[in-house]
């Protein structure tokens, strides 16, 4: 059991919601057991009425008793307690996990078969890891293609071959005037990943990411293996500023795409992305998506650890025709038993992107402010929270832009983000990684068949079931 400190003073009954809520995620998404005990002086039948109206919300049975009131969800149990001036609020894991499967593939869409060509030789060069007999010079070429794809893969192999290597419509991105420097109008839709990375620079560097465009081509191959047939209509949701709904286009040209995104500060720019392609932008959460209930593929990438898993699945499943498919790709953690080690876990898996991003940038070749920042970045000390936020206190200064210059200081750049979303996991305001069995799990328990599953980079450890990015195929039952 975790200690007992008060942890938040609660004014209003409403706010006991959240609390709720995040003792349900930790528990369903693996934790063995999660309490928090908060100071309140508001009436206990107050509190009991919001927390009846979150089980409402979930869908979760609970009983109220004179004293308490206890839910029950597939994965996890939570009981709210009333003690005098305060309340207690106590969830432990219940329910094992699960296990996958392959087929034929369908043939690339026509239109897209140069794209899928190129992707797929990059993908046979990535998995010979630094792929050292190749020449960079002819993958150099690719980092100028017109397909963000094949760009943004071309890219990570030459990292991989061990030249820091940036894809050309990042370089040539023109930040313009910020997007999305406000917050959001309310806490609803999204958990305020605007507040703790900047979306603006988000928009663009994300593309030097390890594995970004990797995970893109994986997803692409599991629709190919598992869809009766080329989908044309996607779901697409958490687009964020729509780099990946842009991948989704060059993969699947006859498809149209619905991108679904909350954010008040990525929306603008998934406005921007989408013009003139066949991506329609809607400013919603899934949770709240009013749109039509019957895509044959729904896909996500890097969302689902946003929200409550079980709610993000349940509504990319409201929104599948029965039959449907439904790919997620995100990142996920290695399996952990207490909170000590999720957030040793959560940091080592993002210092490990940060390393590969940064292997083999050169100190030299930098404007000034991105050598300094590249020092600080590599001698820190980042064994604990507190040095991790000093570290990110430093790395956060000076972001101007450099148009013009050649040298891979966007890589130096997206460590940032990095570390901002690695200190937003520790703080545990944003983060919700779990682990692969865990989100395996969840999907059965939301009715959803596994079909394939596959880690396509590793962060920590051995296993396919460890820290990295993975793809998951999932089909929605007949
Ligand atoms: C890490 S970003 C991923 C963006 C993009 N798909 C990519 O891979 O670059 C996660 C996104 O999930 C969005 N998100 C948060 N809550 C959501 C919700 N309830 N429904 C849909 N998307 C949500 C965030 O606003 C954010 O844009």
């Amino acid at each position: 059991m975790e200690s007992l400190r008060p942890v938040s003073v609660i004014g209003s009954a409403e706010r006991i919601e959240d609390f709720v809520a995040k003792v349900v995620q930790e528990c369903q998404n693996g934790l063995p057991s999660r309490a928090l005990h908060l100071a309140t002086q508001v009436p206990w039948h107050e509190i009991g009425e919001h927390v009846a109206r979150y089980a409402d919300r979930v869908q979760a049975p609970y009983t109220r008793r004179d004293t308490g009131i206890d839910l029950r969800l597939p994965r996890a149990a939570v009981t709210v307690e009333r003690l005098s001036g305060s309340v207690f609020v106590c969830g432990h894991r219940t329910g094992p996990p699960v296990s996958p499967e392959d087929g034929e593939p369908l043939p690339p869409p026509g239109g897209a078969a140069e794209v899928w060509r190129q992707a797929e030789a990059l993908m046979e060069l990535a998995a010979g890891a630094g792929a050292r007999d190749e020449k960079p010079a002819r993958v150099e070429g690719l980092l100028k293609h017109d397909s963000w794809l094949v760009a943004t893969l071309a890219s990570d192999v030459l990292n991989r071959m061990g030249v820091p290597a940036v894809p050309r419509f990042v370089r040539d991105h023109d930040p313009g005037a910020p997007a999305g420097s406000h917050r959001p109008a309310d806490g609803s839709a999204t958990e305020a990943w605007e507040a703790r990375i900047s979306v603006d620079e988000y928009s663009f560097f994300e593309a030097v990411h390890p594995a970004y465009a990797m995970q893109m081509v994986e997803l692409g191959r599991m629709v190919r293996t598992h869809a009766a047939r080329l989908p044309d209509r996607i779901l697409d949701v958490g687009s964020g500023p729509g780099l990946p709904t842009v991948m989704l286009t060059e993969m699947f040209p006859d498809a149209r795409i619905d991108a679904v995104e909350p954010s008040p500060a990525a929306f603008p720019h998934l406005l921007r992305t989408a013009e003139a392609r066949r991506i329609t932008a809607h400013r919603t959460g899934i949770t709240e998506y009013t749109g039509p209930e019957d895509f044959p593929l729904a896909v996500s990438v890097g969302s689902s650890h946003h929200l409550d898993t079980r709610m993000f699945l349940r509504g990319l499943k409201r929104h599948t025709v029965p039959g449907g498919l439904i790919v997620v790709a995100d990142e996920m953690i290695s399996r952990f038993t207490s909170e000590e080690e999720r957030s040793r876990i959560i940091a080592d898996h993002h210092l490990s992107y940060i390393d590969e991003t940064l292997a083999h940038v050169r100190e030299e070749d930098l404007p000034p402010a991105e050598r300094r920042r590249l020092r600080a970045l590599r001698e820190a000390d980042r064994r604990t929270p507190e040095a991790l936020h000093r570290l990110l206190d430093e790395a956060r200064r000076d972001r101007r832009f450099y148009p013009g210059d050649e040298s891979p200081w966007q890589r130096v750049r997206f460590t940032v983000l990095e570390l901002e979303a690695l200190v937003a996991g520790l703080d545990y305001d944003v983060e919700r990684k779990t682990y692969p069995d865990n989100f395996i799990a969840l999907a059965a328990d939301e009715g959803l068949e596994l079909l394939a599953h596959r880690r396509v980079h590793a962060t920590l450890g051995t296993s396919d079931r460890d820290a990295g990015t993975h793809v998951f195929a999932l089909r929605r039952p007949p």
